[in-house]
């Protein structure tokens, strides 16, 4: 049901909000640290004006998803929020089912605007809460401890009507049963959706750096590989299977944004850095924005929008990038869909050969999908069958 009412395609706006307090060690999304305060004002007439922009590329559509990202979006005042929703509502038609989401990090200073958000229009909220152990939080470098995090999570579960929150595992020295135990209080204070992401180190943080030195060691192949299936068995046992490679659900409840992306639709990218997905004239561009905030500001004040990407797709392209968005979901992709957009069908050998190996299945009706044992080696698996 993509637009809500099952007859008009799903259409999502990303909107990013760049600065954060501090930088998180691990941490390379776009997100800057600023001494001085934000001029909200000048950056939401900004977020207007693309938004306008935008539309004005891809008119008509009906909006299903809106996604407040970041950076730290509850950092924001609600009216900045209420302002860009109304300007969401002006340039395109909002579906009445629409859901909003805002990501928020869980102190009790942010927990305290969240009525305000609820007001503005968003309803559901994903709680950066990351670790459910205070020595894990401090060794993150984050700025919250267990029991504000859950104190955000019990208010947000009263505000909005659906909630998520974010944990980090396979961090320095967790073992499986210390992941178990952690994982069965997040799914006791829980909802209806997590997202548990392994710990990536990625180039050019903090902790890449500490990681080269020998001086932060991480779980290996085989203790990652335990604690994934940790996180399999305890959420599939208490009604929260996996939908996508990190994200779950009860039945119902995954994230209709993220979905979007997953199944290969269409989104605007509104914000520093962010990224989009238009179709215009029957092709699909891919759009990218100026990633420094400052540098946004001032390029959509003089043209518009703060666009340095956009690219139409190949066929080729587009096929790729639905096999790598679409085997991240336990749904799997549809095969005809891959021949549609790539003009050749899947290798019949190498899904054979996966077959073979129990790394993906053909589910009944035809669709293909990783199963448990391809998922830990989901890149692999993509990158033979796109080969
Ligand atoms: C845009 S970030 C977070 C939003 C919010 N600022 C926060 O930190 O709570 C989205 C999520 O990505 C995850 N994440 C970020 N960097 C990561 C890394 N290096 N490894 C694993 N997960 C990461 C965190 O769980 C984080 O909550
Ligand atoms: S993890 Fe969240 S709070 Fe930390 S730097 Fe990244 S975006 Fe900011």
């Amino acid at each position: 049901m993509p637009g809500g009412d099952g007859t008009q395609p799903a259409f999502g706006v990303y909107l990013h909000w760049p600065f954060c307090l501090s930088k998180c060690p691990y941490c390379d999304f776009n997100s800057h640290v600023r001494q001085a305060a934000i001029d909200e004002t000048r950056f939401t007439r900004a977020f207007e004006a693309e938004i306008a922009t935008t539309a004005a590329r891809v008119p008509g559509r009906t909006v299903s998803t809106i996604f407040f990202g970041g950076g730290t979006p509850s950092l924001m005042a609600p009216r900045t929020v209420a302002a860009m929703l109304d300007a969401v509502a002006r340039n395109w038609t909002v579906a009445g089912d629409v859901e909003v989401t805002l990501e928020a990090n869980p102190t009790s200073v942010e927990a305290i605007r969240f009525r305000g958000y609820r007001t503005a229009g968003v309803n559901r909220v994903s709680l950066g809460v990351q670790a459910l152990d205070d020595a894990a939080l401090a060794a993150l470098g984050r700025r919250h401890s267990v029991r504000e995090a859950l104190d955000a999570v019990a208010i947000a579960r009263h505000a909005f009507e659906r909630t998520s929150f974010d944990l980090i595992y396979a961090r320095p020295g967790q073992t499986p049963q210390a992941w178990r135990a952690e994982l069965e209080q997040a799914i006791a204070a829980a909802a209806e959706h997590l997202s548990l992401y392994q710990l990536t180190i990625e180039a050019g943080t903090p902790f890449a750096a500490l990681h080269a030195a020998g001086r932060l060691e991480i779980p290996d192949g085989d203790q990652s590989r335990a604690l994934y299936d940790t996180t399999q068995d305890v959420c599939a046992a208490r009604g929260l299977p996996a939908y996508e490679v990190s994200n779950h659900a009860r039945p119902g409840a995954a994230c209709r944004h993220n979905l979007v992306y997953w199944r290969g639709h269409e989104y605007a990218g509104i914000g520093p850095g962010a990224h989009g997905r238009l179709d215009i004239a029957g092709e699909r561009h891919a759009t990218a924005t100026e990633k420094h905030p400052e540098s946004w500001l001032q390029r959509v004040e003089a043209h518009g929008h703060g666009l340095v990407t956009d690219e139409v797709l190949t066929c080729g392209e587009r096929a790729d990038e639905f096999l790598l968005m679409g085997l991240r979901l336990a749904e799997g992709i549809d095969p005809a869909r891959f021949e549609a957009l790539a003009g050749r069908p899947l290798d019949p050998e190498r899904i054979a050969i996966l077959r073979e190996h129990e790394l993906v299945e053909i589910a009944p009706g035809g669709r293909l999908r990783v199963t448990r044992e391809g998922f830990p080696i989901l890149d692999a698996v993509i990158a033979d069958l796109a080969a």
